[in-house]
């Protein structure tokens, strides 16, 4: 009997890791799930129908009424919040902002790892995030802990949102990275943190091809 293989990439904002698990899991052929991506449609919701995150009852009432999917198409992620595609608008400043904040939340928190778990159940998948290796998937039998210098990856960052974000500025993206690393390290939830056996990956010189490369020899020769 053959049990399935998942890899873990956590780290800071903005590092690369969703080009990472994309690539890989493309390569390998497994399943590649943006577990921000569901945080983040949470944070959509919770902004749309101004849910006060220090109302329990209202948090709670609202976690019931969220139902997110994955759509897969061509390893990019499309995430449905109650059937409305958010894939664009929860990548936009508004949500950015405020998804921190609601990532904390331990009733949401919950939820979203219990999804999480669901979807690692079966398959051979590729997850990103803060606590994959932590919390999500303590026994995954990859773990990567990926860092790289902030003036590096606000630059990144910056030049992915210009397009649909014209009015943006690189110090704007430099504060909200900064803010989101302090927030999420410093929760009391489920900080980042590196999980004692995850591989440290710090991309600030290499190329996507290069890391990819790292990865694959460490995935791979778990696969024969
Ligand atoms: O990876 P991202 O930037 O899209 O994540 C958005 C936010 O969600 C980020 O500020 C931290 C939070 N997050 C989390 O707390 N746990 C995860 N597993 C993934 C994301």
């Amino acid at each position: 009997m053959s049990t399935n293989i998942v890899v873990a990439i956590d780290g800071y904002s903005s590092c690369g890791k969703s080009t990472l698990a994309k690539a890989l899991a493309k390569k390998l052929h497994f399943i590649y799930v943006d577990s921000g991506a569901m945080y983040r449609a949470v944070a959509l919701y919770f902004l749309r129908q101004n849910v006060d995150v220090n109302d329990h009852t209202q948090v709670v009432e609202a976690l019931k009424n969220i139902h997110l999917n994955f759509h897969s198409r061509d390893y990019q992620t499309h995430i449905t919040l109650n059937d409305e595609e958010v894939s664009a608008e929860i990548r936009r400043m508004p949500v950015s902002d405020k998804v921190s904040a609601i990532s904390a939340i331990r009733e949401v928190r919950v939820e979203m790892v219990k999804q999480q778990q669901r979807m690692g159940r079966s398959k051979n998948i590729v997850m990103d995030g803060r606590d994959i290796g932590t919390v999500v998937f303590p026994d995954a039998q990859v773990k990567f802990f990926m860092t790289a210098d902030p003036k590096v990856r606000a630059e990144r960052r910056f030049k992915e949102l210009l397009p649909t974000n014209p009015d943006i500025t690189l110090e704007e993206v430099f504060e909200n990275l900064a803010h989101r690393d302090y927030q999420d390290t410093t929760r009391e939830e489920s900080p980042l943190t590196r999980a004692e056996d995850a591989i440290v990956l710090d991309n600030t010189d290499f190329t996507p091809e290069e890391q990819l490369q790292f990865a694959l020899d460490k995935v791979e020769p778990l696969m024969v």
